[in-house]
C-alpha cells in the first residue's frame, strides 16, 4: 500500500478530508449496521437537534505506525466509554460500545494511506462524533442522530511542537459544577472559544481554568488536562468532577508509577502551591504532553522552574515511554493496544 504524497513532518494540527469515514443512523428505535462511505457531507433538517440546541459529543483518538510497520490505536475501549458517557449525560442514544471500536478499526483500514509512517512525527487523529439529526423546536432531545467517524493526519497540536507554553488563568469559566465539564459536548468547546480567542490575543497558548464556585483551584485547559511535577519527583493531578476524564492523562499516571517508579497522587491542586512545582505538563491525544513554562495569573507570574527552552525531566521522561509505548518500542500493559494492521 503506498502512503499518500504527504509533508508528514510539517503538518500541523488541522483538517485533511482523506477518501473514506464510518456513517450510522439512528432512527429513533436502533441503529442500522453503519457503513464505510466517500461522501464527506452531511446534510439535515435546518431544524435539527444538533443545529438548534447543540446536541452533539465528540472523541479524539490517534492510530500510529509502531516501529516494526503495525498500524495500532491507543485504548479506543476507554474512549467507547467516554462516549457512552456523554451519550448518556445529553439523551442521546449510546452507539454500542464493541460497535464502536469495530467503527475505528474499520475507518482507520479504509484510510491506511493516511496513516503517517513510523518516526515522522506525525500521527493520524481519529474524530467519532455524534449530533441530533432530525427537527426539534421545543427544547428536547431528538429522535434520530447520526454517528460518524472521520480521520485526518495531523503534526502537533501546539505550534513549536514541544517548546514550553505560556498560559494564563482565565477569568471565563469553562464548566460549572453538576455541568457537563466532564463529558466531550460540543457546547464545552463552543463556550471556551471566545476564552481561547481572547487568551491567543493577549499572547497565550492555552487558558487554565480554575473551578467556578471558588477560584482556588486547578481544573484544566480548554483541551488538556494538567500534570505536575512536585520538587521531589512526585506525579500530581488535579482531581475535580467538572473536568474530562483525560485517557492520556489516567495512562501517564500508570506510566509514572509503574515504569518509572514515582509516586502519583490525583487530588485538589490549589492555584496557590504552583508556585511550588517544579514542572508543569498539558496531557490529552492532540496535546500528547506539552511542557508549561509560563502560568500568568492575578497575582503575578509563575516561572516553572524547568524553564522556557525545553521539557523538564520527568515530563520529558513521561512523554518518552508514553510514546514509546504507542509507537510499540516499550512493552504496553496488557490491553492497552489495539491492534489495526
Ligand atoms: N480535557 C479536555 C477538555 C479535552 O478536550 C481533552 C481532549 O480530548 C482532554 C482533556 C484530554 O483527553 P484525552 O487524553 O482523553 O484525549
Ligand atoms: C483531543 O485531544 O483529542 C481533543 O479533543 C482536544 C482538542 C482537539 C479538542
Amino acid at each position: 500500500m503506498e502512503k499518500k504524497n504527504i509533508d508528514w513532518a510539517n503538518l500541523g494540527f488541522g483538517y485533511i478530508t482523506t477518501e473514506n469515514r464510518f456513517v450510522a443512523n439512528y432512527d429513533g428505535k436502533a441503529w442500522d449496521e453503519g457503513k464505510i462511505t466517500t461522501d464527506s457531507n452531511v446534510v439535515i433538517s435546518e431544524c435539527a437537534g444538533v443545529l438548534q440546541y447543540a446536541q452533539t459529543c465528540f472523541e479524539g483518538m490517534k492510530a500510529y505506525t509502531t516501529e516494526d510497520g503495525r498500524v495500532v490505536t491507543f485504548r479506543p475501549d476507554l474512549n467507547a466509554q467516554r462516549m457512552e458517557d456523554s451519550c448518556k449525560r445529553l439523551e442521546m442514544p449510546v452507539f454500542p460500545q464493541d460497535k464502536f471500536v469495530e467503527a475505528v478499526v474499520e475507518t482507520v483500514k479504509a484510510n491506511l494511506e493516511y496513516v503517517p509512517p513510523y518516526g515522522s512525527g506525525a500521527t493520524l487523529y481519529i474524530r467519532p462524533y455524534m449530533f441530533a439529526s432530525s427537527p426539534v423546536i421545543g427544547v428536547k432531545p431528538a429522535d434520530q442522530y447520526q454517528f460518524r467517524i472521520f480521520v485526518t493526519p495531523v503534526g502537533p497540536y501546539f505550534k513549536g511542537g514541544v517548546k514550553p507554553l505560556t498560559i494564563r488563568t482565565c477569568d471565563f469559566d469553562r464548566a460549572a459544577p453538576h455541568g457537563t465539564g466532564h463529558i466531550k459536548a460540543g457546547l464545552n468547546y463552543a463556550m471556551s472559544l471566545h476564552a481561547i480567542v481572547d487568551a491567543h490575543n493577549n499572547g497565550f497558548d492555552e487558558n487554565m481554568y480554575l473551578d467556578p464556585a471558588t477560584r482556588t483551584k486547578v481544573e484544566e485547559t480548554g483541551g488538556a488536562n494538567f500534570i505536575f511535577v512536585t520538587k521531589d519527583n512526585k506525579v500530581v493531578t488535579p482531581k475535580s468532577s467538572s473536568i474530562l476524564p483525560s485517557i492520556t492523562r489516567r495512562s501517564l499516571m500508570t506510566v509514572a508509577k509503574d515504569y518509572l517508579g514515582l509516586e502519583v497522587e490525583e487530588r485538589e491542586v490549589l492555584l496557590s502551591e504552583v508556585k511550588d512545582f517544579a514542572e508543569c505538563g498539558l496531557c490529552g491525544t492532540a496535546a500528547v504532553i506539552s511542557p508549561v513554562g509560563k502560568i500568568v495569573t492575578k497575582d503575578g507570574e509563575i516561572c516553572l522552574p524547568s524553564g522556557m527552552e525545553k521539557m523538564g525531566p520527568i515530563t520529558q521522561k513521561l512523554y518518552d515511554t508514553l510514546t514509546g509505548i504507542q509507537m510499540g518500542r516499550i512493552e504496553a500493559p496488557e490491553g492497552w493496544i489495539k491492534e489495526i494492521k
